[in-house]
């Protein structure tokens, strides 16, 4: 069985109940749970916090042992040259995913230290942006 990890930056614990017009209205254990119920043949698991040293230290843990990860680094996508340094080290292939399109919106999203390092970039597409990324996984 595949084991997949979502990981979830900061900001992304109030999906639901932030900023709803761009994020909608759903929170993401409930979305979780419609994915995993999805993807029944996957080993799915997820993980969520908001500070930049802890998601580094669990893409270390993961990063030689599962064969995906998806992740939405929030704010920290267009920041953090640590986690996309993390993202470089490890040896499971990462899907960088956003809800919004963060192309439509301010200057300052439209760059990410983490893509170069990557398998790939979906955005745009609500929560089934995380949908699409575990899809380009097991294919
Ligand atoms: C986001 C886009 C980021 O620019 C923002 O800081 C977020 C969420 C998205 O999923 O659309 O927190 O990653």
């Amino acid at each position: 069985m595949k084991k997949i990890l979502v990981i979830n930056g900061p900001n992304l614990n109030l999906l639901g109940v932030r900023e709803k017009s761009i994020y909608g209205n759903q929170d993401f254990l409930s979305y979780f749970e419609e994915l995993k119920e999805r993807f029944s043949t996957v080993q799915l698991e997820y993980f969520q916090n908001n500070s930049e040293g802890i998601l580094i230290d669990k893409i270390h843990e993961v990063g030689f042992e599962y064969d995906g990860i998806v992740m939405n680094a929030g704010a920290y996508t267009h920041t953090s040259i640590a986690i996309g340094d993390a993202i470089a080290a490890i040896q499971t292939p990462v899907i960088e995913v956003h809800i919004s399109n963060v192309h439509q919106r301010e200057e300052f999203r439209h760059h990410s230290f983490l893509a170069k390092n990557c398998r790939g970039v979906i955005c745009g597409f609500g929560l089934d942006s995380y949908r699409l990324g575990i899809e380009a996984l097991i294919v």
